[in-house]
């Protein structure tokens, strides 16, 4: 039993919330947008409702409290050392990105990613004008790998500046092993390239196995800037807070000078008071919900294999968000995602919203209560069983 109650459905129409109040219907079970629909832990809850009390709002700096919590954090929960400088906080980390594409690419020049992609990066490499060279994942076995001599081809283009990577992976649910990180690092560092490490979900792991950091894998250090987020594992995304690290110190120069030059926002007084309390107090919780997310996982796995077979799950390593592979029926992802909302009032998000490589599937979160995510399947189960 779940010392914190996962279960309780929780009202979030008319409170301005992205994921239930872009509504379309009264009875939409939304799992769509990243967030959970859980409470967030109550020692964030208490924390948030202290500064509140203090009454006064102005503009606020991060106090020395605040680097430690994420230094102790990062280091008890991931063997990260994290030296003070090396800390840049920010507001939110697709604002980061894109002022890092801004500035420390050119028109025209390359980023290369893995694909399918998270697609609030598209905005970043389109307004730029900047390059995306997406490396296509192979998918085999309910399971996304890299293809490496691609990705090393498009690293060895010249005009190839940085090599985006994110771990875990949205919306393909993988956390890429240390193997993995080596060779992604080992190609930046052939090509010259920077590391973006984006990992924004690193404490969203359901079924136990932990992430490794780009920071701790060998030879990258010099060229790696890791953005790292309690938003989505400690569900406190609306706080709008974040950290973009780096160690070597001409980079770090480099990327003040991004975040400066393009206006990315100050820090706000909640959201750093919720970052403290989430890394300082959190864990208990974080673990607790890690575990709801994985029961919910298994539980739709199950219900999908016993009731809408043809229906592929992607096997879900890290992040809350499922990738399910409908490519069975004869549907564009927009036309499932259009009549899934439409005919039954289920609202995921299609898979080509993460790039052409996403055709066939589908991104459903399940950070939701339990009879949410079964009224949702329940209705899938409908559709699909009616295209059979
Ligand atoms: C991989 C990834 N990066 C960044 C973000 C957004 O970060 P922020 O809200 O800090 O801009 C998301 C949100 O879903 C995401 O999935």
């Amino acid at each position: 039993m779940n010392k914190y109650n996962f279960s309780e459905p929780r009202d979030r129409r008319k409170s301005g919330c992205v994921k239930w109040d872009d509504v379309y219907y009264d009875d939409l079970i939304p799992l769509w947008v990243a967030d959970m629909d859980f409470p967030a832990a109550p020692c964030i809850q208490e924390a948030i409702q202290k500064r509140m009390e203090h009454g006064v709002y102005g503009y606020v700096h991060e106090m020395e409290s605040y680097f430690e919590s994420v230094q102790q954090w990062f280091k008890k929960r991931h063997n990260w050392t994290i030296s003070r400088e090396a800390i840049q906080p920010v507001c939110g980390l697709v604002q980061a990105l894109n002022a890092l594409c801004r500035s420390l690419m050119k028109e025209g020049e390359g980023l290369i990613t893995q694909a399918p992609l998270y697609n609030g990066f598209f905005p970043s490499i389109d307004n730029n004008n900047i390059v995306l060279r997406s490396n296509p994942l192979i998918y085999q076995d309910h399971k996304y790998t890299v293809d490496w001599d691609n990705l090393e081809e498009s690293a060895s283009l010249p005009d190839s500046k940085i090599m985006l990577v994110c771990n875990p992976h949205n919306p393909s649910g993988r956390i890429w092993t240390r193997e993995e990180l080596q060779h992604f690092a080992d190609i930046a560092i052939r090509h010259d390239l920077i590391l973006v490490s984006d990992e924004i979900h690193c404490e969203v792991t359901p079924l136990g196995m932990m992430y490794t950091p780009m920071a701790l894998i060998d030879g990258i250090q010099d060229r790696l800037i890791t953005m790292t987020s309690p938003g989505k594992g400690f569900n406190i995304a609306g706080l709008g807070i974040g950290n973009i690290i780096t160690e070597n110190r001409q980079l770090r120069e480099r990327v003040s000078q991004a975040l400066w030059r393009n206006f990315v926002p100050e820090v706000t007084a909640f959201g750093v008071v919720a970052l403290e309390a989430a890394y300082r107090e959190g864990e208990e919780w974080l673990n607790a919900v890690n575990e709801y997310i994985g029961e919910n996982y298994r539980f739709l796995k199950d219900y999908i294999s016993n009731n809408i077979p043809r229906l592929g799950v992607t096997r879900l390593e890290g992040t809350y968000l499922t990738w399910l592979d409908h490519r069975a029926y004869s549907f564009s992802s927009e036309e499932v995602f259009e009549r899934l909302l439409n005919e039954k009032h289920v609202r995921v998000s299609a898979g080509t919203l993460y790039g052409k490589e996403g055709e066939g599937f589908m991104r459903v979160n399940i950070a939701c209560p339990r009879c949410q995510l079964e009224e949702g399947l329940r209705r899938m189960k409908d559709f699909f069983t009616s295209l059979d």
